[in-house]
């Protein structure tokens, strides 16, 4: 089988894409100011569109796909584009990164198109808190996670960005809700994205500190569940629970990236954290062969950088989170 392969010997495997650009959510961290829907929908790849970029991908080598956004269910039957991507051969590995709003009425139906792992933001469990985040209901959260969990996912992941005097003082109970439920717990360092940069640097946690903070509470177990992501886990003792530490500022773990990022209106993104970029847009719609295409994403995988450069010049990506789905 063929093997997408970068400059710096790593090889690509994985692909986010993402489906929309919008949200029913607007976490400040994510989403710019006073957002609205700004892109035209003919700009997106159409689901065929996107469909024969990741079959392409899949021949390349790629097993795995998470479909981000935005928020990826505020794309029309995304459950329809889920069980054509999951039936690709060669994919072996459909997963879901999502806010949980919709899932009360598309878990079930996601679980039959073929998505076998979830994951969930989830920053806090206070509904106040909730509101001053995300400027959503807390509520419909919690219900879709339940959905999700009666649909029978498992484990859920909750990604939980931390930040200092946001929401550091609720890492604890975030410990006892994910014990109580069987979810698997992480931790995410805040990166500087578009605007949101600077204040994203003002409440920047160091997940090292948490670390230890935890630690002294619960005794953890080192180096389990590893997933060729960027988490590092513990698992505390006697428990099912697992605790994911995404730290792409105190520790980062640029030198096993096995990723690259598609973004809805067909610009590949070469890492998350830099501008590198190849635009295949233009070439679908020319009606590049599958042979040519192939080529351009060999092409594109070319200038994929070495790491991210967050810490160095918090600011500097102009593009936000919300494009490409973190
Ligand atoms: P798993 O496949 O379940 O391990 O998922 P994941 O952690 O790769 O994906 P998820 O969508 O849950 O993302 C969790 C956090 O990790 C988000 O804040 C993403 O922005 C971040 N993340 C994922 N991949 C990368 C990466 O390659 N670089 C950086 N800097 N952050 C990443
Ligand atoms: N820094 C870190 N993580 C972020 N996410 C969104 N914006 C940021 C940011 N600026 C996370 C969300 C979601 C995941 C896909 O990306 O919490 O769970
Ligand atoms: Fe929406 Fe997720 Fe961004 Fe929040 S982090 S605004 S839920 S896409």
């Amino acid at each position: 089988m063929d093997t997408l392969n970068d400059p710096f010997g790593r090889r690509i495997e994985y692909v986010r894409l993402s489906v929309t650009d919008r949200c029913d959510l607007r976490c400040d961290y994510c989403m710019p100011k006073g957002f609205k829907d700004f892109q035209e929908p003919e700009e997106w790849l159409r689901f065929d569109e996107i469909e024969r970029v990741i079959a392409a991908f899949a021949r390349l080598g790629v097993s795995r796909v998470r479909l981000t956004g935005g928020e990826p269910l505020v794309r029309r039957d995304l459950p329809e584009l889920a069980a054509r991507l999951a039936r690709l051969p060669g994919l072996d590995d459909l997963s879901l990164s999502t806010n949980a709003t919709r899932l009360v009425k598309h878990a079930e139906a996601l679980r039959a198109a073929g998505v076998s792992r979830l994951n969930v933001s989830l920053d806090t469990l206070r509904a106040e808190r909730f509101k001053r985040i995300t400027g959503g209901k807390l509520t419909k959260v919690l219900d879709g996670l339940m959905a999700a969990k009666a649909a029978g996912f498992a484990p859920i992941k909750l990604n939980m960005v931390a930040m200092q005097g946001v929401n550091d003082d609720e890492i604890e109970d975030m410990v006892e809700f994910c014990l109580e439920h069987g979810f698997t717990l992480r931790l995410i360092e805040t990166m500087p994205m578009g605007d949101t940069g600077r204040e994203a640097s003002g409440r920047y946690l160091d997940l090292q500190t948490v670390r230890a903070r935890l630690a002294e509470r619960y005794e953890l177990l080192p180096g389990v569940m590893p997933g060729g992501g960027p988490a590092r886990y513990v698992q505390i003792a006697g428990t099912e629970l697992r605790i994911g530490f995404i730290t792409p500022i105190s520790q980062h773990f640029c030198a096993t990236c096995n990723r690259v990022r598609l973004a809805v209106d067909g610009t590949l993104y070469m890492c998350l954290g830099q501008e590198d970029r190849f635009e295949l847009r233009p070439l679908l719609r020319d009606g590049i062969d599958d042979a040519d295409l192939e080529a351009a994403i060999r092409q594109a995988i070319a200038l994929k950088p070495e790491r991210h450069e967050f810490s160095e010049e918090p600011g500097k990506i102009v593009r936000f989170m919300s494009m490409t789905g973190g």
